[in-house]
């Protein structure tokens, strides 16, 4: 938290009125993996509850305790268990008799295609994990994969999982800049890339950004290479390897050891209030029994008759638990699909949906939106009778695209299930039970059995139905993050203090509840961004700015964009006049542009960049966001009265409107 009152009260205005309520179908509810005793059972005893939601995986010792109070506001989970999360993933299945389920149907961007199964993804996985420990990296090591969405992004993963080496996933979007901060941090020996891979019809590069990130890089050991789209990519001597290469000459079994429950499975950067990006780390039982078990009741999967999808990245923590981890563990069927969703036509996603017979399907409402927006001729255009369950993640959905989804995607009859998470807490937290919750367009509803959350003051006093404030979550999970990767206290400060006193975990969104106690999220309340469920800092992108030689100073908004949800809104002030710089007004925008691409990625580049000649400051100096938001998003601008000159404002407006 960084803004007081004025600036976060915005966040909790709702509008919204919405009252549809959608029961769920008999039918649906008969076969349900979820039942209304999960709740009771929980409520019960909660430890029991979680003792036996872990005991659905495999250990090769149980736990001493359930749970155990750690340092930094975080908890252990298991304590004294030892499992291999590999093996729940991908062995035991084989052991089950299930070697020959499919567990990827895998579909390439130019329509090249891979089934493969539980047991090929065994001998992968096994090859993988020895040609890792043939370079060198052992339990606790850390190895950064930045790899389109191909299959040996999973098996990547899961190799290191298998030996407890930790995995950082960097998403592809990210510039070299942004992956040789993470390479840094994490103290990394190991790479993991591709040659290139597919987006929008052409082979875009990404060997070459990671040559740029490790150059005069010297703690790295090896850079392993899949070939992809079979472009020419220079290779380091005594560096670089072939994925194909190394992995043919490992055999395809492994023995695998059993970790400590709390051992870490994996750090993921994800951006908060300053500048830096922090890496959240998981460990492995809590983490697992809590991807396994909400995958299981909130997606209802039928691991012999579902195909599932979520379309997620593997580089966001919805592909880490939603597409491996709890989906593996719950011997999922699957599709994974490499390119973008128009490529090479609108109806790509519901080609694949008729083809694969997709039955759960799980995606952003971005991508809502924005097949909104193309027209529900498309889907309406496919067989799409086999989805029978729709989630959605990583912002809100508004009742609109809600009711499109179920009309076009779910034929007017699949439950929508609207999950709340946050790459901190691992996993899901608020969300319908499908076929016992009667849904809400818009609304993610209740804490799942086992989970327990708040809305309250900023105070922290507890709000009744119908009040509005901060969300916070009141009692460990296990799937709760383990700290800031070398930064001990930094958990403790981003996500305990704000609430010290009650001993609540602050997550930094705004959150009503209705009459009937049912959540409604309302965005963050920080310096947050959400620009297509993509997790962007307004101070990551000012700091990218003014690393520019020519800028002076830099505010950045998100402001509302019917797509994308937020859309990045920077202004700026120049060190000197553009005359002065020796360019035009359009070319130095470019320019910051692109600056901001190649510092962070194309992710954060901004939608509109205004410079401008002052910001709006209060008197003790801290610039006024909001009022930045007002212009944005082209509303009249709210109270002026703590400015330390009033007219800056208008001006900005104007100039604003005027572009
Ligand atoms: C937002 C993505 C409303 C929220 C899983 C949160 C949501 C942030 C929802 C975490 C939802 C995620 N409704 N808002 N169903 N799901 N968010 O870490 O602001 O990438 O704090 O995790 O996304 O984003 P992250």
């Amino acid at each position: 938290m960084t803004d007081t009152d004025p600036e976060t009260a915005s966040a909790f205005t709702s509008l919204l009125t919405e009252s549809r309520t959608f029961p769920p179908d008999p039918a649906f509810t008969a076969q349900a993996n979820a039942g209304v005793e999960l709740q009771e059972e929980a409520e019960r005893n909660i430890e029991a509850f979680w003792a036996a939601r872990a005991a659905e995986l495999q250990w090769e010792r149980t736990w001493d305790h359930v749970l155990q109070p750690g340092g930094s506001g975080t908890a252990s989970w298991f304590v004294g268990g030892r499992l291999n999360v590999a093996v729940n993933c991908v062995d035991r299945h084989v052991e089950s008799g299930h070697g020959d389920q499919v567990a990827l149907h895998w579909i390439g961007e130019p329509g090249d295609t891979r089934d493969i199964t539980y047991a090929d993804l065994l001998s992968q996985v096994s090859r993988a994990a020895n040609a890792l420990e043939s370079l060198g990296v052992r339990e606790g090591d850390r190895v950064v994969i930045q790899l389109p969405m191909i299959p040996e992004a999973v098996v990547s993963m899961l190799a290191c999982a298998r030996i407890g080496a930790i995995h950082s996933v960097v998403f592809g979007g990210f510039s070299p800049a942004a992956l040789r901060a993470r390479v840094d941090d994490a103290g990394a020996r190991v790479v993991i890339t591709s040659d290139g891979q597919f987006r929008r019809g052409t082979a875009a590069p990404m060997k070459t950004n990671v040559d740029e990130a490790l150059l005069g890089e010297p703690a790295i050991d090896a850079v392993l290479v899949v070939r992809r789209t079979g472009t020419d990519v220079p290779m380091t001597p005594g560096r670089d390897l072939w994925w194909d290469e190394v992995m043919a000459e490992q055999p395809d079994s492994h023995e695998a050891q059993a970790f400590d429950s709390d051992h870490p499975l994996f750090i993921l950067y994800t951006s908060g209030t300053t500048g830096k990006p922090k890496g959240i780390v998981h460990a492995s039982g809590g983490y697992l029994t809590q991807a396994a078990y909400t995958h299981r009741m909130v997606c209802d999967l039928k691991p012999d008759t579902d195909v599932y999808w979520c379309a997620a990245d593997v580089g966001w923590i919805t592909g880490h638990t939603y597409i491996v981890y709890g989906p593996l563990a719950n011997r999922a069927t699957q599709v994974m699909y490499e390119g973008t969703p128009n490529t090479p036509h609108q109806g790509r996603h519901f080609e694949i949906i008729q083809r694969y017979g997709v039955s759960i399907y799980y995606i952003a409402p971005t991508l809502i939106r924005t097949f909104m927006k193309w027209g529900e001729e498309i889907p309406d255009g496919y067989d799409l009778s086999s989805i029978r369950l729709l989630g959605s993640v990583g912002e809100p959905i508004n009742p609109e695209a809600w009711i499109w989804y179920r009309e076009h995607i779910g034929g007017g009859r699949a439950p929508i299930v609207d999950t709340w998470w946050q790459t901190e807490t691992g996993a899901i937290m608020v969300a319908p039970l499908p076929g016992i919750t009667a849904t809400k367009p818009g609304s993610a509803q209740r804490p799942l059995p086992g989970i327990s959350v708040r809305i309250v003051s900023e105070e922290g006093r507890p709000e009744a139905p119908g009040g509005s404030g901060y969300l916070v979550v009141d009692r460990p999970w296990p799937a709760m993050l383990r700290g800031v990767w070398g930064d001990p206290d930094r958990a403790k400060e981003v996500y305990w203090d704000r609430f010290a006193a009650q001993g609540y975990y602050f997550a930094g969104d705004g959150a009503r509840y209705d009459e009937d106690g049912d959540v409604w999220l309302l965005g963050r309340v920080d310096d947050v961004m959400n620009i297509s469920g993509h997790r962007i800092s307004t101070m990551e992108v000012e700091s990218a700015l003014v690393s520019h030689i020519a800028v002076a100073e830099a505010a950045v908004v998100g402001a509302s964009d019917a797509t994308t949800g937020q859309a990045i809104v920077a202004f700026v002030i120049l060190r000197a006049s553009v005359e002065e710089l020796g360019a035009n007004l359009d070319a130095a925008v470019k320019e910051l542009s692109q600056h901001v691409v190649t510092e962070i990625g194309p992710i954060a580049r901004p939608k509109r960049i205004l410079v401008v000649p002052e910001l709006p400051k209060t008197r003790s100096g801290k610039i006024m966001r909001r009022l930045l938001r007002d212009i944005a998003e082209g509303r009249a601008v709210g109270d002026t009265a703590t400015l330390s000159d009033p007219a800056s404002v208008s001006a900005i407006a104007d100039s604003f409107r005027a572009r």
